[in-house]
């Protein structure tokens, strides 16, 4: 729950309300689409996330550099950036230009293309590890990096921390609930609980004695902990430890740069100079389109021999289309100066954010990792668990609420605002004065 300092809950539950009720009404299209929707799709969208991590899903119409439109004609500066597959901004020129051609000259022949060679040489350059597989989602990059460790080590647990997200796959959908492992979501295999360990990020000993059994092929991490717990940051030290327990315990270290690979070329891992056996990589890595994407070490490289049939692959995986999007994304969008730039807005948003909650007396902290920022509802939290007790839905989702009722979209509970690369000093002041104006209200 929050720290709420003087701010009074029945405040936040009412204001959420008038809010919820100002967006529905002046949206009667998409009020209209999802009423029809409902006839052929369950929930009335395509996928479920599209209603349970927004009160009111809006149909879009199209999207254009730092901005989406819904079909009421409102416009929305996305600093959700699709969590984080739009960082390169909507119809970015060089993708869109990259995808048109590659289309004309077809999207698949289940053979490579020379794109496929040039993305594996940026990665390379980018990350310490330099052997490329290409998948459609991060997801299956996670799924496939866990059976190459699986298949190297014949271990089975993988050991992930409190708070982890990675994807849709059986493993990442297990965590701790109260101190038992357990399924978060009905579906899932009876034994799957029984191939996760769950430690506590940030904490050497819990690490420790997780990997203390000796049957752990894989810790799979993000290098900041980000989604459902919002963010983590690592204490100095953490990486080390990490690398050395893993080691030890001959237990492969994998680091999931999905969302933390916005902090500059090569992501968090070059930043702090980690040397992981696996990196995994997705979403904005082909600027929005499909694709995932993992490197290894020359030696889990051999593993993957086609002779040896570890299980990876799928038909449409390091297709062409995804293929030329990345190249175009790598090459001529995610250079260093959009990373010098994102970051330094990023810096002004947090800034932003920072002045807003002292101005409002709250004993709240603010979240720095390049370009993403946003608010700890109390001190800053060291694991997952610590995390977790802080987490608050009734006011992220009035946060959210109120913002798109001011033209900034922020979803998904766990996100926070990221700076997208279109995005320019006017559209933080815009998700700052936002901000600033609901946290003066809510006194
Ligand atoms: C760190 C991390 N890894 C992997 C994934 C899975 O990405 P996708 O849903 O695109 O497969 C996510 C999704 O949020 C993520 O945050």
């Amino acid at each position: 729950m929050a720290a709420l300092g003087d701010l009074d809950r029945r405040r936040i539950v009412d204001l959420h309300a008038s809010e919820l009720a100002r967006f529905r009404e002046s949206r009667p299209r998409s009020l209209a689409m999802i009423r029809r929707a409902r006839a052929h799709m369950p929930n009335g969208v395509p996928m479920a996330w599209m209603v349970s991590d927004n009160d009111q899903p809006v149909y879009i119409d199209y999207g254009h550099g730092p901005e989406f439109t819904d079909i009421d004609g409102f416009r929305y500066v996305d600093f959700n950036a699709s969590d984080m597959a739009m960082f390169c901004g909507h119809a970015h020129p060089a993708i869109v230009a990259a995808v048109q051609a590659q289309v004309a000259r077809s999207t698949q022949f289940l053979l490579p293309t020379e794109a496929s060679v040039q993305v594996a040489e940026e990665l390379a350059g980018r990350y310490p590890v330099p052997q490329w597989q290409f998948t459609l989602s991060a997801t299956q990059a996670n799924t496939e990096a866990i059976r190459l460790a699986r298949a190297v080590t014949g271990r089975d647990v993988i050991l992930l921390f409190q708070g982890h997200y990675h994807g849709h796959f059986e493993e990442n959908l297990v965590d701790l609930e109260a101190g038992q492992v357990a399924a978060l979501q009905r579906g899932l295999s009876k034994g799957v609980t029984g191939r996760v360990r769950i430690a506590q990020f940030n904490d050497a000993d819990s690490l420790q004695a997780a990997l203390e059994p000796g049957d752990v092929a894989l810790v799979l991490t993000e290098p900041a902990m980000t989604n459902s717990i919002h963010l983590l940051l690592p204490e100095p030290g953490w990486h080390e430890a990490m690398r050395a327990l893993t080691s030890q315990h001959g237990t492969l270290l994998a680091i999931d740069e999905t969302h933390t690979h916005v902090v500059g070329p090569g992501g968090a891992t070059a930043m702090w100079q980690l040397s992981p056996d696996m990196v995994t990589i997705g979403k904005a890595v082909a600027g929005g389109l499909p694709m995932g994407a993992y490197g290894v070490t020359a030696e889990l490289g051999d593993q993957l021999d086609a002779d040896r049939k570890v299980a990876t692959g799928g038909t449409l995986f390091g297709n062409p289309l995804s293929a030329a999007a990345a190249r175009a994304a790598l090459t001529e969008v995610l250079v260093p100066a959009a990373y010098a730039h994102t970051s330094e807005l990023g810096g002004e948003l947090a800034d932003g954010i920072e002045q807003a909650i002292a101005s409002a007396g709250l004993p709240w902290t603010v979240i720095r990792l390049g370009p993403r920022s946003g608010q700890w509802y109390g001190p800053v939290p060291r694991t997952g668990a610590e995390a977790n007790a802080q987490t608050d839905g009734e006011l992220t989702r009035l946060i959210r609420i109120w913002l798109a009722n001011r033209g900034v979209w922020e979803a998904l509970p766990g996100a926070g605002p990221t700076v997208p690369v279109p995005a320019t000093s006017a559209d933080v002041s815009r998700y700052v004065e936002a901000y600033g104006d609901l946290l003066t209200r809510l006194r």
